[in-house]
Order: structure tokens, then sequence, then C-alpha cells
């Protein structure tokens, strides 16, 4: 199955990495915060605030369990939380390669900062939010990944070249 599956923090570059890699395999690129946001007609900052976390974490299941036995050479990027639920996590791996693209803390506190997209590292604190959260899911990327691709300071096509040997998948 040819389906390349993006996962990683917050600003770890899932959206700029999965756009040209799927340019690069003429994949269609997919990512579950665009199909939720186009599903609930609201951007996911409303959702979080509207009808909360845990409804959101409903959405992300349902999304990824109906894309199951439909998805074929696409680039899917995930929002950040979703392979910390175990479920999810295990659903991924039936939709293609699940590639961890891991980036530092410094990398990502830089990528994040005055970012007011993102509702979960909203308000004070943001770094010390950005810190504790990393460090909770970086095992569970890990776990959750067939492949680690790290990203720090590497130009896209080389990041996108790694992804390319490692998967296997034909340009
Ligand atoms: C989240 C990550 C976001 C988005 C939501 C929650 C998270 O996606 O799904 O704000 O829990 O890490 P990105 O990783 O694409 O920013």
């Amino acid at each position: 199955m040819d389906n390349i599956i993006l996962i990683g923090f917050m600003g770890c570059g899932k959206t700029s990495v999965g756009m040209r890699l799927a340019e690069r395999l003429a994949f269609r690129f997919s990512d579950t915060d665009r199909i939720i946001e186009e599903g609930c007609k609201k951007s996911i900052s409303s959702i979080f605030a509207e009808e909360g976390e845990e409804f959101f974490r409903k959405l992300e299941t349902n999304t990824i369990k109906g894309l199951i036995g439909r998805l074929t050479d696409t680039v899917l990027s995930v929002g950040g939380g979703l392979p910390v639920k175990e479920e999810n996590a295990g659903l991924l791996r039936q939709l293609g390669q699940v590639v961890y693209l891991k980036a530092s803390r410094e990398t990502i506190r830089k990528r994040l900062a005055g970012d007011t997209t993102r509702p979960l590292l909203s308000g004070e604190q943001a770094e010390e939010k950005t810190d504790a959260l990393l460090k909770f899911r970086t095992p569970i990327y890990e776990a959750a990944a067939h492949i680690t691709v790290t990203t720090d300071g590497r130009k896209f096509d080389d990041i996108i070249d790694e992804i390319i040997r490692r998967t296997g998948v034909n340009p």
C-alpha cells in the first residue's frame, strides 16, 4: 500500500515536508486538520473553543477510521496530538508507512513562537507547555512510527530523499 503518514509535534514541518514529498512522488497531499475543518466548516481553534478538545479528538479518530481502505498514493499529515490515542496509532499503521518527523525543542520553539492557530499552546507560558507536551509525546511518536527522520537544520530535498529511500516508495 503506497501511502506515507507523517506524524510529529506541532511545528515539526509535517505540512511543508508533506506537500513537497507528495509533489516529488506525484501523490495527493492530505491533512487531517483540513479534513476536519472542511467537515465542520470551522477552524480548529473554533472547534476547540466551542466544542472542546474531547470532541476534536473524536473527530480525529473518526477521520482516520473513514480513510481505512480508501487511501491510495497519498501523503497524509496528521495533527500533532492524533497518534497519542493508542487506538489511533494502530489505525495509522493500517493506512500506510508511518514516518515521524523529529525536530528539536529549540526548532519547535522557534517555529511556534507567536503562533495563534494552536489552541493547546495559547495563552501564558506557551514555551513551558510546549516542553511538557513534547517530553510526554516523544516516546509515543517513536513507538507509533515505522521510521523516524530528524529534520533539524536539513534542506527539504535532503529530508525527502531520506523518506523515499527508507520507505522504498517509488517516485
Ligand atoms: C494539535 C496539533 C494541531 C491540531 C490541534 C491540536 C496537538 O495540528 O491538530 O491544534 O494536539 O498537537 P498540527 O500538528 O498540524 O499543528
